[in-house]
Parts: structure tokens; C-alpha cells; sequence
């Protein structure tokens, strides 16, 4: 049994501890929160863009740390899962591999590429494994596409456009502080930033036009430079309408296939989707039958690969910390390209 602790019980410490539940071969046995209401178990001040709200928790087993010191020297816990703030994720993953623990932390990596490599390292130096959680791979659209490109089953890829949109997060303090969140291109676009580099490769630069909120950018359109005939484009960002408090989707363009998917959280409406659509040459379209994409379900999925990984004791190629390093130094180029206003070498 791979017995975790998990630090910050915000909206994604909830959203992991709910995942657990459904996974064999691991136990929440400790959990880390700095708010006396909800490590008592009463998360209903817990919300986020997508997903539950939370709700009165029975934690009777579950160890409780108000200190996250204590909680990592834990000698029960194998795994420690960081879903503190960004700010949080460098020195608490740091400490946690020294202590000798298995890493599973959210993303962003860190909000600069030197915290990144500083927490790759200690994981080298360690011996234990780092884990990201960049969960966009494990939503069953993402994965058909991750799949289709790199299997070839559709030729070469040719490029495509992402789209990853929010309304304020009102509820999250410090947002838009680029010392603790990062705002929209760290919290957000990061995960496209992530898919991008997975599945095509690194580029050779970025051209990234936008809006910025105080020192972070707001809202934004990034072009991937890579050798044609490979064109990436990626929209992400905040729009202050708050009946559309989530987007993300894509269309993407492979030699003989087109991959549609479009999803948009409208909790008055009802959610709009294009389920993911296939569509191939001889005027065909298809739709795929594609596994849960409930958020508890996406995010169980990707906690599997985390129980995978720690079982094995062998690094996970989707969570590895170098892609996620990979994904800060985009987004890190991207802003510089807006604030520039030209095309920035990566
Ligand atoms: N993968 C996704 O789709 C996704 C979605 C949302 C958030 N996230 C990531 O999860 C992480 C947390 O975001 P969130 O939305 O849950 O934030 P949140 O503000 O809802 O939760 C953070 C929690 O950490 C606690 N905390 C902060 N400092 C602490 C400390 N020193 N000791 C103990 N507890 C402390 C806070 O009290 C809070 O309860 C971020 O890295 C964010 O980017 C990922």
C-alpha cells in the first residue's frame, strides 16, 4: 500500500484526495492545511472553474499537519503530493525528496525554469521520483490526440490551435502576483504550453501578442516557430464573463486527419461540446467512444500513473519534470515575446 500525504487542501488537494478513493493500492494517510476549518474536514469554501464544490469530509484516520515540516518527515508517507500555491511547490518538493519521499506536485513546476531544474535535480541527487501534474494528457480527448500523433497513425502531424480560456478566479488571492501564481500564462496556458511540447517538440521560438495585468499577462495568442510545414498556435488567458468559467479545446491538423474537440463549462446553459470528431479524407467523420471525462475520472486517471510509477519505482514519461521544466521556459519566452512585442528564440 503507497501511503501519501498531501499538502494544501485548496480546490486540487480535494480534487486528489477525491481521485484516491478510487484507486487501489494507495491511502490518504496524512494531509497538510494551513486553514483550521478545513483540516477539521470542513471544505465548503473549497470551488474551482470545473468540478464539486466541497463539502463536510469525515477525515477520522487520516493524520493532520498544520506544519508542512512535520508532515514530510512523516516516516509512514512514501509520496508526498504538493498542491500548495505555486510559490510553495520548489522548497516543499526540495525538502520532501531530501527527507526521502517520492514527489507528486501540481503545476506549474515552479514560476521560473531555475526552481524547476533546482527540484529536477534534487530528484537526481535523491534518488526518488518527481512527479508533475500536468492532467491535460489524461482527458480522454487530449489522450486520443497525444495517441494519434505518436503512433502516426494519421502520417505527420502539420500543426493545429489550442484554446484555453477562464473567467476570473476571484475566489484565488494573489492570481495575478508573478512571485505566487503566475497568473493565466503559468496557472493556465502551461498546460497547453506542456501538450505542445509533448507532442510536437520543443520550438525554435515564440511570437506571442496579448494584454498584460499588472506584471503577468492576461490574455494572449502565442505562435510556435517550428521548420514549416508544422504551425502551432495556442489562445489562452481570462475574459471577465463569468457564465464561462471554462474552455479549453483544440483542432489539430495531421496528414490525413483533422482532430476536432471543443469543450465549454456554461453552468446556466448547460455545457457546449463538440465531442472529439475525427474527421479523414474521403469525406469521412467519426466520433470516437472515449473513456469518462468527469474531473474526479481524469485526475484518478492520472493519479494511476502516479501509483504506476511509484510501484514501479521507474520515472513517468507523461509526468516527468523535465517536460514540465520545458513548459515554464515557454511560457517564460511567451511573456517576454509580449512584453517585446516580437519573436523570441528558445
Ligand atoms: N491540474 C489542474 O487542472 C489544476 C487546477 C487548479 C489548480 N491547480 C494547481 O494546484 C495548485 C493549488 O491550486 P488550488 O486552486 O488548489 O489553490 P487553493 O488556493 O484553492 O488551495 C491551496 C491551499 O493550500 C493551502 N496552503 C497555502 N500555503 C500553505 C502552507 N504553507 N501550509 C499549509 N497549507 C497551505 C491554502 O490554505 C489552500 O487551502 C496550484 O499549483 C495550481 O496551479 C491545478
Amino acid at each position: 500500500m503507497i501511503r501519501v500525504g498531501i499538502a494544501g487542501i485548496g480546490f486540487m488537494g480535494m480534487i486528489h484526495y477525491l481521485a484516491y478513493q478510487k484507486i487501489r493500492g494507495v491511502k490518504v494517510a496524512a494531509l497538510c492545511e494551513q486553514d483550521p476549518k478545513r483540516l477539521s474536514g470542513d471544505w465548503r469554501s473549497i470551488k474551482g472553474n470545473f468540478g464539486p464544490r466541497g463539502e463536510i469530509m469525515d477525515l477520522a484516520g487520516v493524520s493532520r499537519y498544520r506544519d508542512i515540516d512535520e508532515m514530510i518527515v512523516d516516516p509512514r508517507l512514501d509520496l508526498i503530493d504538493v498542491c500548495m500555491p505555486p510559490a510553495w511547490h520548489p522548497e516543499v518538493t526540495v525538502a520532501a525528496l531530501e527527507a526521502g519521499k517520492h514527489v507528486f506536485c501540481e503545476k506549474p513546476i515552479a514560476l521560473n525554469p531555475t526552481d524547476a531544474d533546482r527540484m529536477v535535480r534534487a530528484a537526481e541527487r535523491a534518488g526518488k521520483l518527481l512527479m508533475i501534474g500536468h492532467v491535460v494528457p489524461f482527458f480522454p480527448e487530449f489522450w486520443f490526440a497525444y495517441q494519434a500523433i505518436s503512433s502516426g497513425k494519421y502520417g505527420a502531424p502539420l500543426g493545429g490551435h489550442f484554446k484555453r480560456i477562464i473567467s476570473d478566479p476571484t475566489w484565488l488571492p494573489d492570481y495575478y502576483d508573478p512571485r505566487k501564481v503566475g497568473g493565466p500564462m503559468f496557472d493556465l496556458h502551461v498546460h497547453d504550453a506542456h501538450f505542445i511540447r509533448l507532442v510536437f517538440g520543443m520550438p525554435r521560438a515564440v511570437h506571442t501578442v496579448g494584454t498584460m495585468r499588472g506584471a503577468v499577462a492576461e490574455r494572449f495568442t502565442t505562435q510556435f516557430l517550428y521548420d514549416p510545414p508544422l504551425m502551432v498556435t495556442a489562445a489562452g488567458g481570462v475574459i471577465d464573463q463569468q457564465g464561462r468559467p471554462f474552455t479549453h479545446g483544440f483542432e489539430l491538423y495531421l496528414e490525413k486527419a483533422t482532430l476536432l474537440f471543443d469543450y465549454m463549462a456554461l453552468p446556466k446553459l448547460g455545457d457546449a461540446v463538440t465531442p472529439l470528431t475525427v474527421l479523414t479524407d474521403g469525406g469521412r467523420a467519426s466520433r470516437p467512444k472515449l473513456g469518462s471525462a468527469d474531473p474526479v475520472d481524469v485526475f484518478a486517471a492520472e493519479l494511476k500513473e502516479v501509483v504506476r510509477s511509484v510501484r514501479a519505482d521507474e520515472p513517468s514519461p507523461l509526468l516527468a519534470g523535465e517536460l514540465a521544466c520545458d513548459a515554464v521556459v515557454l511560457c517564460k519566452k511567451q511573456t517576454e515575446s509580449l512584453l517585446k512585442n516580437r519573436v523570441v528564440k528558445v
